[in-house]
């Protein structure tokens, strides 16, 4: 039995950690709901009681085990180093820590090992990298994978609770033929879709603290670190475009994948059949395949549309869809925090 504090509990991936502790009857000693000064008193129900919103502090993890941390990168980087010292163990949902060679970066299906190696901190990963590396890591273990281009069509939620609420309102207002004025979305996001809008490395010195090359923005770039972390391969070559569209809570992404030993459309389907956290979601007759309603609040990646890349050598494209907040998210640090 652990006790456990949720840092970021009124958010959208704070309030699915409360959802999936519940479904998954983890083994609860006691559970702090912890936010910024705004929600504190807030009562949030968790197993049919009340539990009261507590402002985020140093002190707040006096007796905690485990830290569930999704309140932002800044937050993390200043509040997870006392929750370290107070002895609990931080799995942290921002990027803040995911590079740092001492912190490992785990997808509980691909890189479970990992976990041994931690220091008081294990970080989850991005999202689209989550997303993407299911169905990927059983081809690279069965074929070898040359190269991947992953195109992704990123939901709302990956910019929080309020950025889903104002993709929301803003649907209603245009569609009512109202104005609408934007508080956390930089473009007009209804009807509309812009490329990430993540820091973007325009090659000027001012933004020599992006971490990306430049011409790339940062979504795009952590897509390509962090998959090199999570398979301990450096060679592997990645690269990604990333797109924000105007769909509320779940990630699709085309995946274009070279692999090292020739296969087959049939042999790829099998590795994928089997593959853990990952389903197959279409009715090609129907010319029916994997949408972001069918993966909404589920937890496994799905994926569908293989075929034969007629451009290039034993190169493949695919089509997959899963929940940024579930397995991108929220289930994918409850996963290791059950391995822990
Ligand atoms: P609050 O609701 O009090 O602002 P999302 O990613 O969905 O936007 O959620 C962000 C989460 O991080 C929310 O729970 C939010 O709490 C929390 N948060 C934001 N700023 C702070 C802060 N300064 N201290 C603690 N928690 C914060």
């Amino acid at each position: 039995m652990k006790s456990v504090a949720i840092a970021g509990a009124t958010g959208a991936v704070g309030q699915e950690l409360l959802a999936i502790l519940a479904e998954r009857n983890f083994p609860l000693k006691s559970l702090k709901l912890l936010a910024s000064a705004r929600s504190v008193g807030k009562k949030i129900k968790f197993k049919g009681e009340d539990i009261t919103v507590q402002e985020l502090r140093h002190d707040s993890f006096e007796g905690v085990d485990l830290v569930l941390s999704s309140a932002g990168g800044s937050i993390s980087k200043e509040y997870m180093p006392s929750a370290v010292k107070a002895g609990a163990v931080v799995v942290d949902n921002t990027s803040y820590f995911r590079m740092n060679p001492e912190v490992p970066l785990v997808v509980p299906e691909i890189n479970p090992q990992d976990i041994k190696k931690h220091k008081g901190i294990i970080a989850n990963p991005n999202c689209s990298t989550i997303i993407m590396l299911l169905p990927l890591f059983p081809l690279y273990k069965a074929f070898g994978v040359e190269r991947v281009h992953a195109c992704t069509y990123q939901a709302a939620s990956g910019a929080g609770a309020t950025a889903m609420e104002e993709l929301r309102l803003e649907c209603a207002a245009l569609a009512a033929g109202k104005t609408f004025t934007r508080t956390v979305i930089p473009h007009q996001y209804a009807f509309n879709l812009f490329p990430h809008n993540s820091s973007y490395n325009d090659g000027s010195s001012a933004k020599s603290s992006v971490h990306a090359p430049t011409g790339y923005c940062e979504e795009e770039w952590k897509m390509v670190a962090e998959t090199h972390k999570i398979f301990g391969d450096e060679n592997l070559r990645v690269n990604a475009t990333c797109v924000r569209v105007p769909v509320l809570r779940a990630h699709s992404e085309a995946l274009n994948i070279r692999l090292s030993k020739k296969a087959s459309v049939a042999e790829i389907y099998d590795v994928l059949r089997t593959a853990p956290g990952v389903e197959i979601l279409e009715e090609p007759s129907e010319n029916r395949w994997p949408m972001p309603i069918d993966a909404s609040g589920k937890d496994p990646v799905f994926a569908g549309r293989v075929r034969v890349d007629q451009s290039q050598d034993n190169a493949f494209d695919m089509w997959i869809v899963g929940d940024q907040i579930r397995k991108g998210a929220a289930l994918n640090a409850i996963q290791i925090a059950e391995l822990l």
